[in-house]
């Protein structure tokens, strides 16, 4: 042996010396017909950091041939994985036939390249990103290339890919154990080429593990993959019908290898001026094998049983499934309505969905263009369409077949839309709703009791101010344990806003100015000061802390806080740099800032908003102030529903209606029955919004008539506009655009039967969202709209001139006496 090893030194010592003095071209980092490599002989690349030679792994004493980044232990290729040669006596050589050969002692081939070619001079060349690649001598054309042929690992500038037409894929299998080399069990490659994703097969047939969809930054089912994983991945959509994840570092410092283990993860190991500076590997857990709850399962390693069954879908077995035997999954127990729409009534119930948040999306995603709202629609248009999801990067992922290897993340993943019938939603609902009355009421109750208290006292109590008066009211809101909303210090507030310079006013609401502020942290904010003038304001403030405090909606103002001090009252909202609808909608330059889909969108998020208020909170209420200025804009233009002064909470059945003496609310965009007669219900809210709504497509305020030789507010004239057929011109001149008609005549037709005059004519906010969002189809057409005749008007204005002849935007406090 140590003779035979001693000999093949001398050979290639004599070899290289040859070929130096010939002149032939021979480097260290070639292979040539003549320059073999005899174990335990290397080659190295040009910058040192590649070798290729004979390797045994630990605990083996079989020999391969392999390519090592720095040392043994990374290595990166192996070429006879499933031939090992028992002894030393191995040579890696280029063979008559052009191809490379690892030969044994008796000379034959036991691995080879194996590709047919006509070349029959080839050389070899371990390249400066570690590539054997195998070339025509003559042409330079290239023959094999180990990139293309991977072993276990895979390294920047390789790519992990399939070719869309020949299906053939650029696989990555693992080694059997740590120390056998050989095909192991596991494999990667490229998957699903539409919404790209890493795949790990078991046994090469079975999916193992998948890493979701790489949206361009992120594997959409990975979360627990840092982005260490993922820097400087990149996807080659078709590169001549291939499809390719590769990685890069922009440092040439750096170098990684990806390798996907005998145990089936995915270990990354980085390095930095050539020493490893990161080692990682992607931790499993149970819910990460692939389909572990079955189709319409979905796992969550955070809970016991892991698995449950989507909304609608029952165990299939379920003997089965209390023994944990998940694989046969869940079958729908509900069915769809999709194609079955009832005739006759304007309620239809179509399908709707329920919304599953931090979700790894399930395999088989079919993928469009389109912004969340289009997903939807396109989802629900389609009877075979099961879910839906949305991605800012991706765009719009359907799923049609059975819904498979779903999980639920604590963090990361994305929002999954399972459609459902909606019965089931409304159901839900109503369900969820009466349990957390019950809640709410012995919660609340004590609240109420204890600000009714107060009120009735500082009714009953002349006015003073001093003492008595700070102590309660700043025992008050501490008493009321407001769900930790934070108290603010008066002084803070006034060094956040500069002593409530004027300079810092936003703008006066109807119980008081709002200054900007800036805290010490650098947040802004939008503090509301009560006037002290305003001796009623209080009941308002209180109410709006009582209300607003226990309400989270994308779509609502949040308050961040409050302060009572010595006699302020301050609210403290988060800072909403577009301030107000109106102060976008009415005015001539800034109109144009809002196009269609922005108006669109405003409408849908203040319907949304709404529809929490109504349904979906915790509290029911009624805000009974809706109105363009009470419509905050924040940075993307996204309304938030601001201003719960004189809101209301209610209980009770579906058709509450409440009377009230004090009829309070804005002029304009109050119903008749509320206007005239004090009676207010959720169709009080409905209707504002539909004046809202005709503003928003009209541009115009619904007040602003009056002072036009018109008789009519907005509501009258686009009712008068309807019935001749002419409503199209009702639309701002700023927005008309042939593309969006359809869905602006949509949203007229929605603001006039919000507006009719009967309150039992007028849709629900629920129906309102649905109509909205397109999954109610058929409208019922309008009849009598309320519109607020100039007879009242006069009548009214004659009580309360001042509050709304300059105005017409101005909260009333109190337009009829009692
Ligand atoms: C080949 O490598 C040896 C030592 O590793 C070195 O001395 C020699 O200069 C190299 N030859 C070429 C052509 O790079
Ligand atoms: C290695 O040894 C085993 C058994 O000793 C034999 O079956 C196998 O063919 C040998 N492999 C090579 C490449 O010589
Ligand atoms: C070499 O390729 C031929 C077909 O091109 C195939 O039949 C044969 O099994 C291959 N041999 C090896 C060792 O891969
Ligand atoms: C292969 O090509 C090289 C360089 O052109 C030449 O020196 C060598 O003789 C050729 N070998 C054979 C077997 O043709
Ligand atoms: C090699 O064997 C030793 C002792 O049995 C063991 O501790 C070690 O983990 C083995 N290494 C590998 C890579 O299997
Ligand atoms: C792997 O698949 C083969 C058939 O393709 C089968 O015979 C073998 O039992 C499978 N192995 C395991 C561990 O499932
Ligand atoms: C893709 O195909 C075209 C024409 O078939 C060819 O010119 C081009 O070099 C190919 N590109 C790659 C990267 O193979
Ligand atoms: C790596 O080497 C480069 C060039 O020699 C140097 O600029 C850089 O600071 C080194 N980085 C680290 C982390 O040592
Ligand atoms: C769930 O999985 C995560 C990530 O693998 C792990 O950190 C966590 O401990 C697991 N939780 C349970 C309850 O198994
Ligand atoms: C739906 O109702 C209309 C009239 O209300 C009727 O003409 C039509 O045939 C009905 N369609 C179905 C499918 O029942
Ligand atoms: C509905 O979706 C299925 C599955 O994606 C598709 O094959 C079919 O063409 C779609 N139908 C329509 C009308 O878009």
């Amino acid at each position: 042996m140590g003779f035979l090893t001693h000999n093949n030194y001398l050979l290639i010592f004599l070899l290289i010396f040859c070929g130096f003095n010939s002149g032939v071209r021979s480097v260290n980092d070639t292979i040539t017909s003549t320059r073999i490599i005899r174990d335990p002989a290397t080659i190295t690349s040009n910058n040192g950091n590649f070798k290729l030679g004979f390797f045994s792994p630990e605990n083996s004493t079989h020999r391969y041939v392999a390519i090592w980044y720095l040392t043994q232990s990374y290595t990166i290729w192996i070429a006879n994985r499933d031939q090992p040669l028992n002894d030393s006596s191995g040579v890696f050589r280029i063979h008559k036939d052009g191809n490379l050969v690892v030969v044994n002692a008796q000379n034959s081939v036991i691995w080879s390249t194996n590709v047919s070619t006509s070349a029959t001079n080839t050389s070899a060349q371990l390249d400066n990103s570690g590539n054997l690649i195998l070339r025509d001598v003559t042409s330079e054309i290239t023959i094999w290339d180990s990139f293309t042929h991977p072993a276990h690992a895979a390294v920047p500038s390789m790519k992990i890919g399939a070719n869309r037409i020949t299906g053939k894929k650029i696989e990555y299998v693992s080694w059997k154990s740590n120390s056998d080399p050989s095909t192991g069990y596991f494999t990667g490659s490229l998957e699903r080429l539409d919404a790209p994703e890493v795949f790990f097969w078991y046994n090469k047939t079975k999916p193992y593990w998948r890493t979701g969809p790489w949206n361009g930054r992120v594997f959409l089912g990975s979360p627990r993959m840092l982005t260490e994983y993922l820097y400087g991945w990149n996807f080659v959509p078709n590169d001549n019908g291939t499809a390719y994840l590769t990685y890069n570092f922009e440092n040439p410092s750096m170098f990684g290898i990806l390798t996907i283990t005998s145990h089936g993860t995915l270990k990354l190991v980085e390095f930095m001026n050539k020493t490893k500076f990161l080692e990682l590997e992607v931790d499993q857990n149970e819910c990460d094998f692939y389909g572990k709850c079955g189709p319409f399962g979905s796992c969550d390693n955070s809970t016991l049983p892991i698995c449950s069954c989507l909304k609608g879908f029952e165990a299939s077995n379920v003997e089965e499934w209390n023994n944990k035997i998940w694989t046969n999954g869940c079958v729908r127990n509900e069915p769809l309505n999709c194609g079955i729409l009832k005739n006759g009534s304007d309620v239809v119930q179509p399908d709707g969905f329920s919304v599953y948040h931090n979700m790894k999306v399930p395999d088989f995603a079919e993928r469009s263009v389109g912004n969340q709202d289009k997903c939807r629609a396109d989802c629900l248009a389609n009877c075979s369409c099961l879910a839906y999801a949305y991605d800012s990067y991706i765009g719009c992922m359907y799923w049609s077949t059975d819904l498979i290897d779903l999980q639920k993340f604590p963090y990361g993943g994305v929002d999954l839309f399972i459609r459902v019938p909606a019965q089931l939603l409304a159901i839900k609902k109503r369900r969820e709703y009466k349990g957390l009355i019950i809640g709410i009421i012995g919660a609340i109750g004590a609240l109420i009791i204890a600000v009714s208290a107060y009120l009735l006292w500082r009714k009953f109590t002349p006015k003073q101010k001093g003492h008595q008066t700070q102590n309660l009211t700043t025992r008050d809101p501490k008493q009321i344990k407001l769900e930790e909303l934070p108290l603010f210090e008066f002084e803070k507030l006034a060094s956040a806003t500069n002593n409530f310079h004027l300079s810092n006013m936003l703008g006066k609401g109807g119980f008081g100015p709002v200054y900007k502020g800036q805290l010490d942290n650098g947040q802004e904010i939008a503090v509301k000061r009560l006037s002290k003038a305003s001796g009623q304001g209080l009941e308002e403030f209180m109410n709006e802390v009582v209300v607003i405090s226990k309400l989270q909606h994308r779509n609502l103002v949040k308050l961040l806080g409050c302060c009572v001090e010595q006699d302020e009252q301050i609210l403290v909202y988060e800072f909403m740099p577009n301030k107000s609808l109106d102060s976008f909608l009415f005015d001539p330059l800034q109109r144009k800032v809002l196009d269609w889909k922005k108006r669109f969108n405003i409408i849908e998020g203040i319907a949304r908003g709404i529809l929490y208020l109504h349904r979906d909170s915790r509290l029911r209420i009624i805000h009974r102030d809706l109105k363009a200025s009470n419509i905050l804009l924040d940075d993307e233009m996204n309304p938030k529903i601001s201003d719960f002064g004189l809101a209301r909470i209610v209980r009770g059945g579906d058709d509450d209606e409440a009377n009230t003496k004090r009829v309070v609310g804005t002029y304009g965009y109050m119903p008749p029955e509320y206007a005239m007669e004090g009676i207010f219900s959720e169709k009080s809210d409905v209707y504002s919004f539909g004046v809202l709504l005709l503003e928003i497509v009209s541009g115009r305020r619904n007040t602003s008539f009056y002072s036009n030789e018109q008789t009519l507010s907005l509501v009258g004239y686009a009712w008068k506009l309807w019935n001749e057929g002419n409503i199209m011109s009702i639309i701002d001149p700023e927005i008309q655009d042939p593309i969006f008609e359809k869905s602006m005549l949509r949203c007229i037709h929605i603001g006039l039967l919000c507006v009719q005059e009967l309150t039992k004519e007028r849709p629900t906010i629920s129906t309102v969202v649905l109509m909205i969002i397109s999954e109610i189809t058929h409208l019922p057409p309008p009849r009598q709209v309320a519109f607020v005749q100039k007879q009242y008007c006069q009548s009214s204005e004659s009580s309360q001139k001042s509050q709304f002849s300059s105005n017409n935007n101005v909260t009333i406090s109190e337009i009829q006496g009692r």
